[in-house]
């Protein structure tokens, strides 16, 4: 593409984002990186209309990065609980302290050393980078890097890093080249509007796109080819045996979990990785096993690389302290202000309704 033409696409991205992209969202109102950031983060594996409410809730909470800083684990957990893939509340939580020690409880200006603080990756960096200082760096999430690729007949295998870099080199050459202040946020915005609303997964808007003239799998005739990334993800079936203590008042045995691995940091019932195991604790619990004992229905519950098969046993007891290492007794009152992965909160709550 000549010069020429990479100008004409950047002013036809900024021009149809102006008339026909999302302008507002409450993160746009704002050139505050601590907003930005957050709404970024949040939008990285969530929809925006969930986003919306747990975006509101969170800045009531923590006006800024320094009351972030200054929060418990425990409340940051649960201020995310049900958004998932809880591994970006903790690095949202040790991103704000790291901004508190190690750059004076400012952000950084430039997407190059956003990128070195802990969950913002290149494109996150590039999107704070140019929403917010205007900065003329490209972003390449997943509805950008398919954008791309079909406007430039970029065919090759993504599951490469060298032709991941290539089109990274791409999208910075597609970059504004003019009145960059106004140009970076609105180009940037419009690259994922696009890719939200016209260049979508399946049957692609192409006759409504401002690209359409400029894109190479248009002219090929099958856009949905594009992108191309061979490698799957490899998933795993693993089973979890969940015991389910149950006190007098209804509370339930809850337990950190252990700093890395899945849902690391938050609170969970004793899990065991078979029955077998799973037993032995039962018969440690005392009272000579008259505990009264009831398998829940199994369920499967999907990660990102895991398919989980979690076996609950609910067992009522009269409150005595399990062998265990740490562990409290929490009421349903208590469980929001924790977190709770949200398929141990939804299993929990049915046992609040089983009655014997
Ligand atoms: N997804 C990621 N960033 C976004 C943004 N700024 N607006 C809408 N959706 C997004
Ligand atoms: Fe995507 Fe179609 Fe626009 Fe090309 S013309 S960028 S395939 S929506």
């Amino acid at each position: 593409m000549s010069a020429e033409s990479r100008e004409g696409v950047a002013a036809r991205v900024v021009a149809w984002q102006a008339v026909h992209g999302r302008n507002h969202l409450p993160w746009q109102q704002t050139r505050d990186p601590y907003r930005v950031w957050l709404s970024e983060i949040m939008l990285q594996q969530t929809q925006v209309t969930t986003v919306l409410d747990y975006y509101a809730r969170f800045l009531g909470r923590f006006s800024d990065v320094s009351a972030l800083a200054a929060a418990p684990q425990d409340e940051v957990l649960g201020l995310w609980s049900g958004l998932g893939y809880y591994s970006r509340a903790r690095n949202l939580h040790r991103c704000a302290q790291q901004i508190m020690t190690d750059h004076g409880g400012a952000f950084p200006r430039k997407a190059s050393l956003l990128a070195s603080l802990p969950g913002i990756g290149r494109s996150t960096a590039g999107a704070i980078a140019a929403f917010c200082f205007s900065e003329r760096v490209p972003i390449l999430d997943a509805n950008v890097r398919r954008v791309l690729t079909r406007l430039l007949g970029f065919g090759q295998d993504l599951a490469s890093a060298k032709n991941e870099r290539l089109l990274w080199e791409h999208a910075d050459a597609l970059l504004p080249v003019r009145d960059l202040d106004v140009a970076m946020p609105r180009y940037t915005q419009g690259l994922m509007d696009l890719g939200a609303s016209l260049c979508t997964p399946r049957s692609p808007k192409c006759s409504d796109c401002p690209l359409v003239g400029d894109c190479a799998a248009f002219k090929e005739g099958d856009p949905e080819r594009y992108p191309v990334r061979t490698r799957k993800l490899s998933r795993r079936a693993e089973s979890w045996q969940l015991v389910i203590l149950r006190d007098g008042k209804g509370r339930i045995w809850l337990q950190r979990r252990p700093p890395t691995g899945i849902w690391a940091g938050m609170h969970c019932v004793p899990v065991f990785a078979d029955l077998e195991s799973r037993d032995v604790f039962v018969s440690a619990l005392g009272s000579n096993g008259q505990y009264a004992q009831q398998e829940l229905q199994p369920f499967v519950h999907v990660l990102t690389h895991r398919d989980l098969h979690l076996h609950p046993l609910l067992i009522q007891t009269d409150g005595m302290v399990p062998p265990v290492e740490g562990g409290e007794w929490l009421g349903q009152d208590q469980w929001s202000l924790v977190g709770l992965p949200a398929p141990i909160r939804k299993l929990l709550d049915t046992t609040q309704s089983s009655l014997w």
